[in-house]
């Protein structure tokens, strides 16, 4: 959501936090500000949409200064304005902040501080954490008989008094070089340079300048000067820092030749299966091998019920797996949304293994589903694609995807791999329970199969971007298909929803007749997803009943089906694959026509309005 960036260093600072706030800027924005010190206090500046905006601002004032933060905002408390825009600065000047996350208490810390003479300017629950530093700052001695930061004392100060999450980077006027951050709840990063020293919301804003760093963990403060930083928490002393290595390059985050991250994730994904299974299949050749599950053969062997919780696109992907785990290993499924999980208190049976997918492993509903499990005494296993993410810290275990990062805001390569990782679970549990030697090698035999599979389906990408063009202009549209593809129907309407706003809905195909019927007409297309075997014949009837309503159909069809001539108004033919692989490979023709629709339609397609990469608010 918010974007953070702070620098204290040798360089200037101002071009470097630009640098690093627009990398954020897939994160979700609606306004950017960077503060820096000036003769008289901090420079501020602040303007609403693009970091574009404030680059220009910020270079028309030359602004110097070899320390200072950034912040682009996602707007919760207050609208979009510049006053409510951060950094904010506390009334007396004496202290500056950004802050990701939301001050629950802010109302009666604003009533405090009013009665003290501190004045607001936004709307914000930030300015009311800005003002109370700032108030404890006025409090804390010039130089802290024990040798102890000014500032640091006078925010862990504050934070003893803090409900709510968040993570701040702070300034002080009289404490030059120094930067102070805090986090509870909202991931804060630091970045260890030499002879500089950084800290960001995502590592995709610092990786440029270095590749030690450490994931601050929440509770933990930290205190960077140019030379040198430490670490201690709310309520004690200095910690100890583990210092992590960024296993990719600021060149994996680069959009390359490619129009946009989606595209160039799109294409990315055959190398991203690989990677996702590299390593990963047993000596034998007939199951799945996973690292990092903390769980003994023996103790998996108990589980005899799993429970899946995420968010959006990763939720499309727990229903694949559902489907998967129950087809081929015969063990119960329930899946749920992680902000739904969290709330209704569901019985769980004893032996359930529960697991959550995020690729970000920063969303706030699927981390708090993963808490109330844990709570409930439920080992709880993730399935993440980003390393030393607050959901992988905080599970018993996992199974990271390796695929690199994805900047879209609409998620393809993150979700395929999810789809490749619950059809290897399914195998890794089938094979523990009835699952044959020479039925798991042959279905390990088709997981191998699938980077070359969507390398051929991705050679239709000039194909499908003209069927893109005759169906661009519409503004409803259905996608439906059945069993493992009912949620690439879900996902289509999604992908096509969230980057061209054309209003789209998912269904099961044979659940339109019981209320998605009424809306089709020459004016809504529907894109169905044609499953071979005994489905075949059902999904047909349901296309003869929107051709029978005169709906235009995109047919996405595996290899071989004949359908009915004149049925499909366009034919994306798949190639015949294995059930384990199929929603992988159908995955991809609705990523490229939404790519399509919308690059079409002149939409940002990375940046789309309102949305945010990863959901850090509730
Ligand atoms: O990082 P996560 O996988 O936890 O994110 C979950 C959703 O916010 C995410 O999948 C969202 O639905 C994407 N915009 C889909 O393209």
């Amino acid at each position: 959501m918010c974007g953070i960036v702070g620098y204290t260093g040798k360089q200037r600072a101002a071009p470097l936090i630009l640098e690093g706030l627009k990398r954020l800027e897939y994160r979700g924005y609606d306004s950017a500000g960077i503060a820096v010190p000036a003769a008289d206090g901090f420079h501020v500046t602040k303007k609403i949409g693009r970091v574009a905006n404030l680059e220009v601002e910020t270079n028309r004032h030359k602004v110097a200064g070899n320390y200072g933060i950034g912040h682009t905002r996602w707007a919760t408390h207050g609208g979009v304005t510049q006053e409510n825009a951060h950094p904010h600065v506390s009334s007396d000047g004496a202290i500056v902040l950004i802050h990701n996350g939301v001050i629950e208490n802010y109302t009666s810390i604003k009533k405090f501080l009013l009665g003290r003479g501190y004045t607001f300017k936004s709307e914000t629950d930030t300015e009311a954490l800005c003002n109370l530093i700032a108030y404890h700052y006025a409090k804390e001695p010039k130089a802290a008989a024990d040798g102890e930061s000014r500032l640091l004392e006078s925010v862990r100060k504050t934070l003893l008094h803090v409900e709510g999450t968040y993570g701040i980077v702070v300034m002080g006027i009289d404490t030059p070089g120094e930067l102070v951050c805090a986090r509870k709840g909202s991931p804060l990063i630091l970045g260890i340079g030499d002879g500089e020293n950084l800290v960001a919301s995502d590592v995709a804003a610092i990786v440029s300048r270095t590749q030690n760093v450490v994931y601050l963990k929440d509770g933990e403060l930290a205190r960077h000067t140019p030379a040198s930083f430490s670490l201690s928490t709310v309520n004690e002393g200095d910690i100890k820092a583990v210092i992590d290595q960024v296993t990719w390059s600021i060149a994996d985050a680069e959009l390359g030749t490619h129009a946009h991250f989606m595209e160039k994730e799109i294409f990315e994904q055959p190398t991203a299966l690989e990677n996702t299974m590299r390593g990963r299949f047993s000596e034998d050749g007939s199951t799945a091998q996973f690292g990092g599950l903390n769980l003994s053969a023996a103790e998996f062997r108990q589980i005899d019920r799993f429970m899946f919780c995420a968010c959006g696109t990763a939720w499309h992907a727990c229903l694949v797996t559902e489907h998967l785990i129950e087809r081929f290993a015969r063990v119960p499924v329930e899946v749920d949304y992680a902000s739904e999980f969290r709330y209704r208190n569901a019985p769980l049976h004893s032996n359930t293994l529960f697991f959550v997918m995020s690729q970000s492993g920063e969303t706030i509903d699927t981390l708090a589903a993963l808490r109330e499990a844990k709570r409930k005494g439920y080992r709880v296993l993730a399935v993440n694609n980003v390393v030393g993410s607050t959901i992988a810290r905080e599970a018993d275990g996992g199974i990271y995807q390796h695929v690199g990062p994805e900047v879209g805001v609409a998620s393809t390569k993150a979700f395929t791999s999810q789809l490749l990782i619950g059809a290897m679970m399914a195998l890794y549990i089938g094979r523990m329970r009835d699952m044959s030697f020479s039925d798991g090698a042959a279905y390990v035999n088709a997981l191998k199969a699938a980077p070359n599979l969507v390398r051929e389906v991705l050679k239709q990408a000039p194909a499908i971007r003209k069927i893109a063009e005759r169906f661009a202009q519409y503004s409803d549209m259905l996608f439906l298909g059945r069993l493992s593809l009912f949620p690439i129907a879900l996902e289509g309407a999604l992908k096509l929803k969230e980057i061209s706003y054309i209003h789209a809905e998912g269904y099961p195909a044979a659940e339109m007749k019981h209320g998605p019927i009424a809306l089709i007409s020459e004016q809504c297309p529907s894109v169905f997803l044609v499953t071979k075997g005994e489905m075949f014949a059902k999904v047909v009837s349901s296309m003869q009943e929107v051709k029978a309503r005169k709906g235009l159909i995109i047919a996405i069809c595996t290899e071989g089906l004949e359908l009915p001539a004149g049925l499909a108004d366009e034919l994306i033919t798949i190639p015949d694959c294995d059930e384990a692989v199929l929603p992988i490979v159908a995955t991809i023709p609705v990523q490229l026509l939404s790519y399509y629709i919308a690059v079409i339609r002149e939409c940002d397609v990375d940046k789309p309005r309102n949305l945010a990469k990863s959901v850090t608010v509730e």
